[in-house]
């Protein structure tokens, strides 16, 4: 058993996201979900507190996973919780394209190997950016985040600016 680090923004958590957390879950026995920040997505919608509350109510069934907010590097991340390696799941050839910049560079700088995992194809559409924008004018995103957050985000997404 060993420890994969899945970094991302989570703004918020999806069904997507999930499906690679089980598929890391098998690979790895332990993993941990860091929320950090993108600098590419300047402010996140959601607050940091908000987004790890939903990514640990859609693993709660898993207990062999943690969620926990980074700020910093992937890297240190990963190394402070002892991580054999990151995991990133991959949508399409442009995900792949981000990612594997990202990971050269991670190991270029700290030594620190990323693993890909396949999404489950029907989530390939899947994506925080569209979940965000659905949820912020009040429409159903139910089809798009796991069923156990679905009232939370609700709750966090009609809360903001209040
Ligand atoms: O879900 P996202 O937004 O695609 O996740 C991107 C994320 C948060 C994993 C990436 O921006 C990141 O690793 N941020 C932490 C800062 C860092 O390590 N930057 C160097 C990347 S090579």
């Amino acid at each position: 058993m060993s420890t994969a680090l899945y970094p991302g923004s989570f703004d918020p958590f999806h069904v997507g996201h999930l499906d690679v957390v089980e598929q890391a879950v098998v690979l790895f026995g332990n993993v941990v979900v860091a929320v950090m920040h993108n600098p590419d997505k300047p402010s996140g919608v959601l607050t940091t507190a908000a987004r790890v509350e939903i990514a640990q109510i859609a693993c709660a069934h898993l207990s062999t996973v943690s969620v926990q907010a980074f700020a910093g590097l992937a890297v240190d991340a990963a190394k402070s919780v002892g991580a054999l390696c990151i995991v990133k799941g991959l949508r399409t050839p442009g995900d792949f394209e981000i990612e594997q910049q990202m990971a050269h560079t991670n190991f270029a700088v700290a030594g620190v190997r990323t693993v890909y995992v396949p999404c489950d194809p029907a989530f390939s559409y899947v994506s925080s950016r569209y979940i965000r924008d659905i949820a912020m004018h009040g429409g159903d995103v139910s089809a798009l985040v796991p069923k156990t957050v679905q009232q939370v985000l609700k709750t966090h997404f009609s809360s903001r600016g209040k």
